[in-house]
């Protein structure tokens, strides 16, 4: 049989448990200071998409904007792993693999990274663009 505790125990009880919680949620806020602490997110600051270069080349501005209005999102903020644009670091090892290999991982995906980047009504060549002006604003160059 389950006896209550005595009414005393739980009013001392409450309110510790209401410190323990404002303590605990205190602890998720980021470090003010600059000092490195294991709780700091180390990830790549997100790209903010206005510093981005605008091509005048024709394939290129039209790669830019399929990429704007289709990539932006996780390409700027890393979603779920996703390499950010100007990440030359992120993106040195998949441009490594060769320009055909990226344009069929934006075509048919390639793990966390959707088929077609989650907009179907792109074509072939739409991905292709998109993927040459993230290569170009990333590399600066295209060979
Ligand atoms: C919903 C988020 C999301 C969107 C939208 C998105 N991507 Fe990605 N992309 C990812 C992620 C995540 C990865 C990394 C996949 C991995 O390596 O696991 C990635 C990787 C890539 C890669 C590298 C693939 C490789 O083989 O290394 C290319 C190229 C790419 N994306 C192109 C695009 C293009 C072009 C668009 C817009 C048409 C786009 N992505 C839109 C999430 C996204």
């Amino acid at each position: 049989m389950h006896h209550a505790p005595p009414a005393s125990l739980c009013r001392l009880a409450m309110p510790l448990a209401a410190m323990v919680i404002t303590v605990a949620s205190g602890c998720d806020r980021p470090a003010e200071s600059s000092a490195p602490s294991p709780q700091v997110d180390r990830r790549p600051a997100n790209i903010d998409p206005s510093t981005l270069p605008i091509p005048t080349e024709p394939a290129l501005a039209a790669g830019y904007d399929v990429w704007i209005n289709n990539c932006v999102i996780c390409h700027t903020e890393g979603t779920d792993g996703a390499p950010r644009i100007t990440d030359t670091k992120a993106w040195q090892p998949r441009h490594d693999k060769g320009r055909a290999e990226m344009y069929a991982s934006a075509i048919t995906g390639f793990d966390d990274m959707p088929p077609r980047g989650d907009s179907p009504d792109l074509t072939d060549d739409q991905l292709k663009s998109a993927v040459d002006y993230m290569l170009f604003a990333t590399f600066g160059v295209l060979e």
